[in-house]
Parts: C-alpha cells; sequence; structure tokens
C-alpha cells in the first residue's frame, strides 16, 4: 500500500480554489494518493470506469450502513427498485406546484433593495423547506436540520470520527421522533410511505439521511453556485430571462462547470491498475467530480459555457448503477427556483461592497454570497 502522498487536499491553497487545484492535478498527477482522501482519480475516463467496474470497486466504504449508497449488487439492486418510484415522473409532476409556492415564498421574503446574503435567505432556506414538504417533515425541524448539516461538513473535514458518529446519533434521534409521531398519525406523506414499506426503522432513517445529505448540501450549493454564474455573466442571466425554455440545458452546463458536490468514495475489491499505478485490495478511491467534468478530452473548451454540448458525459448526477436517484426532483427544484427567481425580479447583481466566500472541502458552492435584488 502507498504511503508518501502525491498532494493534500487539504492544504489551504487546495481549500481556497478546489477546481483550479483538480485542473493542476488532472494535468500533473491524475491518480494521486493522499492518506485523508485514499487515490483521488481527476480524469473522466478513471472515473467512469471504477463507476461501471462493480467487481473490482465496491461501495461498502464504511461499517456503517448506507441505503443504498454503501451498497454493492444484488442488495443495492433490491433497494433502489424499491426507492427509485419515490422520484418518479408522476410524483415530480405532483410535487412542482409544492416547489413554485417554496420558491415564491423564499424570494417574498428578500428585501426589494439592498444587499442581502443569497445562501442564508434563499438558497439554505429553499433547500430545507423543499426536504420538510418532499418528506412530510414538520417546519420545526427546519432549524435542528440547517445546524447538523453544518456540523456533520465540520465533522467531515476535521476528519473527526466521533464528532460524525455523534451527529448521526443526533439525526437519528430527530428521525426518529418524526417516525414514531406517523406511527401513531399517519398522513398523506413520504415518510408514511416509507412506514409501509418492508424496511426497517434504521434501514428508513438511512434512507432519510441520504436524501437529506442530497437536498440540504448539494442543492443549496447548486441553487448558490447558479445564482453566482448569472450575476457575474449577465449576459447569460439576460438569455435566459427572455428564453425560459433554455433553463434546463443552461443549469446542467453551469453545474458541469461549478461542482455543488465534490467527491465519493469507492473501496478497491481486488488489485488492479489504474494509469501508472496499482491499487490493492482494501485501498480507498476518490472520484472528483468537479475535475471529471472539466476533463478537456471528453468536454472540448471545457472551460467554456456552452449549453449546446452533449450533456451525456456529464458527471453532475453521476453514472451507472449509483447514479443519483433524486436527479428528477433537484432537476425541478432548480428549474423551478431559477424561474420564480428571474420571473420575479428585474436584476440578480453581485454586491459592490462584499465579495463572496466561497464554502471549503467537503462543502461546495458558497459559504456566503452577498448579492443585490432588483424587483
Ligand atoms: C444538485 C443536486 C444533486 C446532485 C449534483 C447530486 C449528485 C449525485 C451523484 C454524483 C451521485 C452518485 C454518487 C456515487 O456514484 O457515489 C448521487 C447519488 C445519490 N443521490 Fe444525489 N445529487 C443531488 C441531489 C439529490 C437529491 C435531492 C436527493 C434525494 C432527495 C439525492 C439522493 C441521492 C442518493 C440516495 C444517492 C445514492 C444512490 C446510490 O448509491 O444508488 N441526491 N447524487
Amino acid at each position: 500500500m502507498k504511503t508518501s502522498p502525491d498532494w493534500d487536499p487539504r492544504a489551504p491553497e487546495v481549500l481556497q480554489d478546489h477546481g483550479a487545484a483538480c485542473s493542476h492535478m488532472r494535468g500533473h498527477c491524475p491518480v494521486a494518493y493522499s492518506p485523508y482522501l485514499g487515490w483521488s482519480l481527476f480524469r473522466h475516463q478513471d472515473i467512469q470506469r471504477v463507476l461501471h467496474d462493480h467487481e473490482t470497486f465496491s461501495n461498502v466504504v464504511s461499517t456503517h450502513p448506507a441505503v443504498p449508497n454503501g451498497m454493492d449488487p444484488p442488495l443495492h439492486t433490491h433497494y433502489r427498485r424499491l426507492l427509485d418510484p419515490y422520484f418518479s415522473a408522476t410524483e415530480m409532476e405532483r410535487f412542482e406546484p409544492v416547489c413554485r409556492e417554496i420558491a415564491a415564498t423564499c424570494l417574498r421574503s428578500l428585501p426589494g433593495q439592498g444587499e442581502v446574503d443569497f445562501c442564508e435567505s434563499f438558497a439554505e432556506p429553499f433547500a430545507l423547506s423543499v426536504q420538510c414538504a418532499f418528506t412530510g417533515w414538520p417546519g420545526e425541524v427546519k432549524e435542528r436540520l440547517r445546524q447538523w448539516l453544518k456540523n456533520q461538513q465540520k465533522a467531515t473535514l476535521a476528519g473527526d470520527r466521533e464528532a460524525t458518529a455523534r451527529l448521526a446519533g443526533e439525526f437519528e434521534d430527530c428521525v426518529r421522533g418524526i417516525l414514531a409521531a406517523r406511527r401513531l398519525q399517519p398522513q398523506a406523506d413520504l415518510t408514511t410511505r416509507l412506514l409501509q414499506e418492508t424496511l426497517s426503522e434504521t434501514e428508513i432513517i438511512s434512507i432519510l439521511r441520504n436524501w437529506t445529505v442530497g437536498e440540504l448540501g448539494t442543492i443549496a450549493a447548486a441553487v448558490g453556485i447558479l445564482v453566482h454564474y448569472l450575476c457575474v455573466h449577465r449576459e447569460v442571466q439576460s438569455r435566459l430571462r427572455r428564453q425560459p425554455a433554455e433553463l434546463a440545458p443552461a443549469i446542467e452546463e453551469i453545474l458541469r462547470l461549478e461542482a455543488p458536490l465534490l467527491s465519493n468514495r469507492r473501496l478497491v475489491k481486488q488489485a488492479t491498475q489504474i494509469g501508472q499505478h496499482r491499487l490493492e485490495a482494501g485501498d480507498r478511491v476518490t472520484l472528483m467530480w468537479a475535475s471529471g467534468n472539466r476533463d478537456e478530452t471528453v468536454f472540448p473548451d471545457s472551460a467554456s459555457f456552452r449549453p449546446e454540448r452533449d450533456q451525456e458525459q456529464n458527471l453532475l448526477y453521476g453514472s451507472g448503477i449509483h447514479a443519483c436517484p433524486g436527479a428528477p426532483l433537484a432537476r425541478l427544484e432548480l428549474r423551478v427556483a431559477l424561474q420564480c427567481l428571474l420571473e420575479g425580479t428585474r436584476e440578480l447583481e453581485l454586491s459592490q461592497q462584499r465579495e463572496p466566500v466561497r464554502a471549503t472541502y467537503p462543502a461546495a458552492g458558497f459559504a456566503s454570497l452577498p448579492i443585490v435584488v432588483k424587483a
């Protein structure tokens, strides 16, 4: 097993600009070892190989069961069959008006003039409200969830296993309370529906935890990234105001350029070769999404915004059997949120007073995004 590091994913210059660090590594050391992440893969073709080779690479990366993320076939296939219908086209159609109302409420709460931190005032409340509406959770849990996610990201960056275990316990307590209430008084919501499946309470909690992370972590980051992009590229903002039908491909392309989810993990099951390197059974592998999506060999002129390009190779929602089951919900939310913001305002601009602050790994997007909303 290799022990000398090729890079430090937690070095200040890497944390400061993850995208630039990825581009550098892709060019100079595309298969790079670090004690923190194991083998990081920066090339699109290497990431794709891992995603589609389940004999060699496993998703069972932790001793804690994670449904369905931390599973391999055939168990994984069983759970995906059970869970994918929760994100079906019919479910999305049913949810769209609810989502639209949430976006409108978040927009109404923004001040009509002056500066506002878009993350705090729109992106986070939007993601929290959608999470509660989608699962049928009471609004009171929003603040608890917000704090929980922040602490969890801190613990992951610090590699603090004790804190991670404590936070998993906190989330469990919160969801156990909701499940107990739904058992007593079933509702017409997805949490009650999960209780009616052949699933243990531990499995349901794990499923809801993964949905929560997808929603609160990734959607909130994505909404911030999109609005920042539109503030910086005013010509794109104007075009999308005139042509809202172009929103869907534009969103996929902006999030290819600026990843809202930075990485995912695998474990090597049997010795294998990637590039010049031999990986042994038990080695950890990290898929660097932001880097794969900027790979020039797959996306010509990869740093340019070209919404018309073929998005087939875009790794935004992953690829293969673990590809994001929440993608239909994510696409719906992002389209609705942007449409509502563009329809309900005249202009979105970056603040002249304060700079945006980027979030640090493992979080993506912005920690703070001061903007001016012109109603
Ligand atoms: C912009 C928003 C989102 C992005 C960019 C995103 C991206 C991804 C990616 C890249 C994967 C593949 C991970 C891997 O191969 O290891 C994934 C998996 C997953 N996502 Fe998302 N996601 C988003 C939103 C959501 C939402 C809203 C939910 C649920 C409500 C969700 C639930 C999941 C789950 C459960 C998995 C694991 C699937 C499996 O292992 O079979 N995601 N997501």
